[in-house]
């Protein structure tokens, strides 16, 4: 046993009193759970503790925190590695951000989370004819959809999502990962009008601004800005969908500017967005009224020196041969790729890992492979030749 403080976040919203921290002295092993502390503490000092918790195995998403700043399960951190990130030795817990506090730990998940879950239409929409059997799925679709089935809808990328901060209406992290499962799922009949919706809302796809938080906050290894970006890629390269909220041209500014010169081109970007050739070249209205919309965001951005006012109105400085070379091949083999096939996380290996391979697992791992080998434009197995049913 060893002794561990831990500092609860209070608040009581039907009090009408502040918030404020509450301190506790628990003895547990250190292997055993932030959860469990704040349960022996809810049990041995102050039962009016608010934690809600279920299955206390990281299965059913209930117990979402903060400890140390970080979102994550309590019954799911160890109180040992809570401490090592612990500020004076003290293990601070909070609830989680985003959502609004029913009472103390306890976050109103209908307000936000499941209110944007129920926006995607979060059930598979069958195509017909209805088969008379069961429906042949290739075993890597299965495989790339399992990531986003994975996630227990615990809110802890929702609490750490810094676009939702700026937009509380953006649909958000665990939201579009949910509509990746479906809209990735080869059973799925509306996957375009699902993706067109997704693209075209201004709380969608195109709201998400790339921070990556959300992929270090699941516990369980969802990655939900990778099914954003998946989300996308099928938005532009299987459905061309030109987006109102110009995500579409925006995201190919990206892509054209770094194949002309290498490297990103500021003052290029925003007219290459709205469709111009260069903004010195033609005048692109719609990108000069933007361009006077964000001045306050570009003032302030030169005055923190996130950027410099020479390098982003200036052409990037020439790339050395070598460094461009690589930059071509890059596009050439992105371009050189037919079909569009997703990569899950989960898969990993080399082709090699395969030369001679004749057993069924080593079947399985090929089915997975085929992705790896058409993501890179080699050739791999393809769905035909590893249905899964
Ligand atoms: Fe179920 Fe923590 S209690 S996930």
């Amino acid at each position: 046993m060893a002794d561990f403080t831990l500092r609860i976040r209070r608040y009581d919203p039907e009090s009408g009193e502040a918030p404020y921290w509450d301190e506790h002295t628990i003895d547990l092993e250190p292997h055993r759970s932030v959860l469990e502390g704040i349960l022996q503490a809810k049990a041995r000092f102050d039962g009016s503790i608010g934690i809600r918790c279920s299955c206390r195995a990281a299965i059913c998403g209930s117990c979402g925190v903060r400890i140390n700043g970080q979102p994550g399960l309590a019954c799911h951190t160890h109180l040992d590695k809570a401490l090592k990130g612990a500020k004076d030795g003290i293990i601070e817990v909070e609830p989680m951000g985003n959502m609004p506090i029913i009472k103390d730990l306890i976050v109103d998940m209908d307000a936000v989370h499941w209110k944007k879950v129920q926006r995607v239409t979060p059930w598979l929409i069958n195509k017909l004819p209805v088969p008379e059997r069961e429906y042949i799925v290739p075993h890597e679709n299965m495989v790339d959809v399992t990531q986003s089935m994975a996630c227990i809808q615990c809110g802890a990328c929702v609490s750490d999502c810094l676009s939702m901060e700026v937009d509380p209406l953006f649909i958000g992290p665990a939201a579009l990962a949910k509509a990746y499962r479906f809209a990735g799922d080869p059973r799925d009949a509306q996957q375009e009008e699902r993706i067109r919706d997704l693209a075209e809302d201004p709380h969608g796809i195109y709201d998400c601004t790339h921070c990556f938080k959300c992929i270090e906050a699941c516990p369980k290894g969802v990655a939900p800005m990778s099914q954003i970006m998946r989300l996308r890629r099928i938005a532009t390269r299987t459905h061309h969908i030109v987006d109102r909220n110009n995500g579409e041209r925006h995201e190919s500014a990206f892509v054209t500017l770094v194949k002309d010169h290498g490297l990103l081109w500021e003052a290029e970007l925003l007219p290459r967005s709205h469709g111009g050739d260069s903004f010195f070249g033609k005048f692109m209205p719609k990108a000069a009224l933007e361009l006077v919309d964000s001045l306050p965001v570009i003032a302030k951005g030169l005055l923190r020196r996130k950027v410099t006012l020479g390098k982003s109105i200036l052409p990037p400085k020439d790339l050395p041969k070598d460094a461009r070379a690589e930059i071509t091949s890059i596009f050439e083999k992105v371009d050189d790729r037919g079909e569009l096939r997703e990569l899950n996380l989960y898969i990993s290996g080399y082709d090699e890992d395969l030369e001679g391979a004749e057993t069924p697992s080593a079947s399985a791992a090929a089915g997975a492979q085929g992705q790896t080998s058409a993501e890179s434009g080699q050739p791999g197995m393809t769905p035909e030749e590893s249905p899964t049913r």
